[in-house]
Parts: C-alpha cells; sequence; structure tokens
C-alpha cells in the first residue's frame, strides 16, 4: 500500500504570510512533543471525536501488519482535548514526514484550557481561541480502517509494531497524557482496558 500525503501538505498555502502559527494535536503530538516550538497550551476544537480508525503502515505497523493510531471523526456537540503548539512555519516540514501516511493539514478553530472566556478576551496573545491547524486523515485516505469491536482494535494494537516502536506504547502514552491533562476520553480509556487483557 502506497500513501505519502507530504506533497499535498505542501501545497497548502493558508498560512504563507503567518510567522507563527498553532498546531492542535490530539494523538502522539501530545505526548511526543520531539519538533521545536514557541510554546505549548492546553487545548481543544469543538465538534469533533478523537478515534483508533487510522492505519499505521510506517510508525505503529507495516504494510503486512498495520497498527492503530487516532484521528478525529466529526461529531456534533463533541468535544475534543488536547494540546495546542505555536511553532514556526518551518517546523511544518518534518511535520508533514511525520504524518505522511494519510493525514492532510486542516485549518481548525482552537480554543485554550486555561484562556478568559470568549467574551473576555481582547487581544490575540491572551484569546481563548485561535485560528490553527490539525493533521486530519479522513475516511477516504487509503490507510482509513475504520470502526470495529474494541476487543478486535486492542488485539490488532497489542500484535503491530512499527519504526516508531510498539502499537501498544502509543495508545497507552496517550492514556496516560490524557489522563494527566485530566481529561476523560471513553474511547481511548477502553482500549486501554481491552489491550489490558492481550498478550504483546
Ligand atoms: C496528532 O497527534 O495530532 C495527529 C495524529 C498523530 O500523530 O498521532
Amino acid at each position: 500500500m502506497t500513501i505519502d500525503t507530504t506533497h499535498l501538505n505542501q501545497q497548502m498555502t493558508h498560512f504563507d504570510d503567518h510567522q507563527e502559527i498553532w498546531l492542535f494535536g490530539y494523538g502522539s503530538l501530545i505526548w511526543k512533543a520531539d519538533f521545536p516550538y514557541l510554546e505549548r497550551r492546553p487545548a481543544h476544537i469543538r465538534g469533533w471525536v478523537r478515534r483508533f480508525w487510522q492505519g499505521s503502515h510506517d510508525h505503529r505497523g507495516t504494510p503486512e501488519a498495520p497498527g492503530r493510531v487516532a484521528t478525529l471523526v466529526r461529531e456534533p456537540g463533541a468535544v475534543c482535548h488536547g494540546m495546542a503548539y505555536r511553532i514556526t512555519p518551518e517546523t511544518l516540514g518534518p511535520l508533514d514526514v511525520r504524518e505522511k501516511n494519510g493525514y492532510l493539514r486542516v485549518v481548525t478553530e482552537l480554543h485554550f484550557d486555561d484562556g478568559p472566556d470568549d467574551a473576555d478576551s481582547r487581544d490575540g496573545t491572551a484569546s481563548a481561541s485561535a485560528e490553527g491547524l490539525v493533521y486530519l486523515a479522513t475516511e477516504d485516505n487509503a490507510a482509513f480502517l475504520g470502526d470495529a469491536p474494541h476487543d478486535a482494535i486492542a488485539q490488532q494494537i497489542a500484535k503491530a509494531h512499527g519504526e516508531s516502536g510498539p502499537n501498544r506504547d502509543y495508545l497507552l502514552n496517550l492514556a496516560t497524557a490524557l489522563e494527566r491533562l485530566g481529561h476523560h476520553d471513553e474511547h481511548v480509556i477502553s482500549l486501554a482496558s481491552h489491550l489490558s487483557g492481550e498478550a504483546s
């Protein structure tokens, strides 16, 4: 299976005249921030839920035995918590390579968990929300796997390994990071509890 969204992402011009960009992370970008950033703030986006519905043929699996990693799925009224990073445009190049297995940069409104209420925000620095970017793997990308029973997803995650390590670590690191941020994500908690019953 061949998929590489790097070039598609590098055609994006939306933030071309910006010196700094807010990036919202909801998966490995929460707990593996191995890229330079100017600042990070816990944040959320509205109308999306986190789901382990994206196949990983590189970082957490192989083309023969793909792993499963997080993407976002639309759900009106939902809130997805994560971490926002203020980055410079040069950081997007390596991130596009990291997220190349089906993720596209999408413009999103992000809301800072520690920001003042919308009514109170007066200037850009202290504002409660900002326009930013999120890497999103939609259902029409070739690596998309979609929904499955949680025991089957956990079984797949328990077995998969890729160039960044065991798929199990991705799920458990995300579960720990969300817990530390004080967020309860039922989908992630359920998968992690199914995983604990699986041999690696
Ligand atoms: C993200 O974390 O925001 C995107 C998906 C991933 O890299 O795990």
